[in-house]
């Protein structure tokens, strides 16, 4: 028997890149995986590639919370959820809005935190609950010129940390920290910065690169393993822990 049999997962943000691995590598270890996301077609194809039967799909802005809560009660019971989306845009904190701030708390915090709270109930009642957050290595190090990003990071890791003291035995929250992984977001990312600096993507490349000692990109695969196994029953004992997925790329003990 799989070990997330009988289990359904909620995937947020899983129409592209690490969502979407991390739906398929739930569906993989035998989860009934939903999947969350804006763009429709992308989710009927991520369902008909998923292995094993009963998936299915929301189209669900994680900015319009009325909505997304009213289609997300339709989903009992939910025992793994993935707190996943797409990050802020980058630049200097010292010229970003207070409306990007607000924006990123709202879709980010406010949609992780009422999302946890609809489920949480379906976990206690199944005594098996793991919510994993989808964060960045910038919770331990701030990356430059992601000033948004940087905050709201660190007040999800402060969100989670404070919940993994309150939740009850048999439910679980953690964080996983990528590092540079090859998706559509960091693709954007590259060419952002390759017209601010005036290089090329390549540069931008190598640069990112000469950070990491493995040498190369995260599959999407890859960071999606980690919150798969922080999702079975081998990861019970793991509680409010940031587990970075970085080829090594942080320095700090
Ligand atoms: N890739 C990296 O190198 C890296 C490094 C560190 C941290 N991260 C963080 O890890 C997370 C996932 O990264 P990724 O590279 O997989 O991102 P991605 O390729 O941009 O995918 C983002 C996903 O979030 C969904 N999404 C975005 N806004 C949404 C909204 N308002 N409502 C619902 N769904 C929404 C997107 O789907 P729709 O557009 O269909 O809604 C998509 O499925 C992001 O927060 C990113 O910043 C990534």
């Amino acid at each position: 028997m799989s070990s997330l049999s009988g289990r359904h997962a909620l995937v947020c943000g899983a129409s592209a890149g690490i969502g979407r691995a991390t739906a398929i590598a739930l569906a993989e270890m035998g989860a009934r995986v939903t999947g969350l996301a804006r763009r429709e077609d992308r989710l009927q194809a991520l369902v008909a590639e998923l292995p094993g039967s009963g998936h299915g799909y929301l189209v669900a802005d994680l900015d319009d919370h009325e909505d997304l809560l009213a289609k997300v009660q339709t989903l009992a019971p939910v025992h793994i959820l993935i707190n996943n989306t797409g990050g802020p845009k980058g630049g200097p904190l010292t010229k970003a809005p207070a409306e990007e701030l607000r924006a990123a708390f709202h879709r980010h915090v406010l949609a992780a935190h009422q999302l946890t709270q609809a489920c949480l109930p379906h976990m206690e009642a199944a005594g098996y609950g793991r919510i994993v957050n989808v964060l960045s290595t910038s919770v331990r190090e701030p990356i430059p010129n992601l000033g948004v990003s940087n905050t709201i990071r660190a007040a999800m890791a402060g969100w989670a940390k404070t919940l993994s003291r309150e939740l009850k035995p048999g439910i679980t929250i953690n964080n996983v920290l990528p590092g540079f992984t090859d998706t559509e977001r960091l693709s954007s990312l590259k060419a952002g910065r390759a017209a601010r600096e005036g290089s090329s993507t390549d540069a931008v490349h190598a640069a990112w690169l000469s950070q990491v000692p493995e040498g190369r990109l995260a599959k999407p695969q890859e960071t999606a393993g980690a919150v798969a196994f922080l999702c079975s029953p081998a990861g019970a004992y793991i509680r409010g822990v940031n587990l970075p997925v970085d080829g090594g790329r942080l320095r700090g003990i």
